[in-house]
């Protein structure tokens, strides 16, 4: 059996979109985790029939949160909008075994504070031909670390924030799970 945690601090509808792409394959169980204790995505753990639990921004940055993680023998971390910076001892115990995605093709439009909807906006702002996703694995840096995969989606001169974040949740659910199964199988 493989242990995913997914770690998620909003809304969680790729944390949804993920468990659902994993119904019915055998050898992966999930728990999802949430730094805020009134995310939505905790309603969607239960509606999912899901382990979830909570913890603090100190017990991330203590590692009390790492120690638990450990005991629960989990295998992989997926970052599924998950807005805080992973410590550096979660990264040495889990080498190249964090994955995140983000709303933007990277290296453009990362960064501290570039998440969510800012990203979109700043990508209409610039007036950009084009955006898309990257799913990274994680390194000491926002953002950075190495690229996994990346697809684009036009974005159109008339396009609101709304609708690039609209069109890039698309590609993120599309292609995200997919990633994932194929970087857990090489675990
Ligand atoms: C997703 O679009 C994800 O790429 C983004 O947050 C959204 C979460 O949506 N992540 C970041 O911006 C990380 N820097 P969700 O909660 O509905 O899955």
């Amino acid at each position: 059996m493989k242990n995913i945690a997914i770690l998620a601090s909003g809304s969680g509808s790729n944390a949804e979109n993920i468990v659902n792409y994993f119904k019915g394959k055998e050898g992966i169980s999930f728990k999802i985790y949430s730094n805020k204790k009134d995310a939505f995505v905790l309603e969607r753990a239960k509606r999912l029939g899901v382990p979830f639990d909570t913890f603090l921004k100190s017990e991330l940055e203590n590692g009390s949160f790492l120690s638990k993680l450990v005991a629960e023998k989990t295998d992989f971390v997926v970052l599924a909008g998950f807005l805080l910076k992973i410590p550096d001892d979660m990264l040495a115990v889990f080498p190249d075994k964090i994955v995140n995605i983000h709303p933007s093709l990277l290296p453009k439009y990362g960064g501290r504070g570039m998440y969510g909807m800012k990203v979109h906006e700043a990508v209409v702002a610039a007036g950009e031909k084009e955006s898309g996703i990257t799913i990274h694995t994680i390194d000491d840096h926002y953002d950075e670390g190495s690229v996994v995969f990346q697809a684009t989606v036009p974005v159109l001169p008339t396009d609101s924030p709304d609708e690039v974040a609209h069109k890039v949740h698309e590609l993120e659910y599309k292609y995200f799970p997919s990633v994932i199964e194929d970087m857990i199988s090489k675990l």
